[in-house]
């Protein structure tokens, strides 16, 4: 009876903050060049969506730099390509490139970063998250499923 009691009150106490996190999520990269998720779900009650970016490794930002590039799926290719053109002065993504929803910084390792997702234009899916860093693509990506 008392466990019952203490569940029900642990409950509704943690319930509010519980529903406040389900828009943003924790994803992590590393220096062997991998997501810590391979797939994001992102609820359409969400007005925005944030990843909060941690590189997990060591390595400078130069060498082993990770961002957070949201993309359709069938455009991550050349957004990608575009993107290593552009270089890291442009974080790896093509200015004012208008097949990215949205991107973060790239940072080294021991950095944090974010990225904001404006749910309202992932409306022609289906969509993934992707690192642009030449040649890190192939490794670091993963989908991203809507939810209502
Ligand atoms: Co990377």
């Amino acid at each position: 009876m008392y466990r019952k009691l203490l569940l029900a009150s642990a409950l509704s106490i943690l319930a509010p903050a519980a529903f406040a996190d389900t828009c943003s999520i924790n994803l992590e990269g590393n220096d062997l060049m991998k997501y810590n998720l391979t797939n994001i779900d992102i609820s359409r009650s969400c007005k925005e969506f944030t990843i909060n970016f941690k590189h997990t490794g060591k390595m400078a930002r130069n060498v082993m730099g990770h961002n957070v590039v949201i993309a359709r799926t069938a455009d991550i290719n050349a957004v990608d390509k575009d993107g290593i053109a552009a270089g890291l002065n442009n974080n790896y993504v093509k200015p004012g490139d208008t097949r990215v929803i949205a991107h973060s910084p790239t940072v080294g390792g021991g950095e944090t970063t974010s990225v904001k997702i404006p749910v309202a234009r992932l409306t022609n899916g289906p969509y993934s998250f992707f690192c642009s860093f030449p040649a890190h693509s192939a490794l670091m990506k993963g989908t991203i499923t809507l939810k209502p």
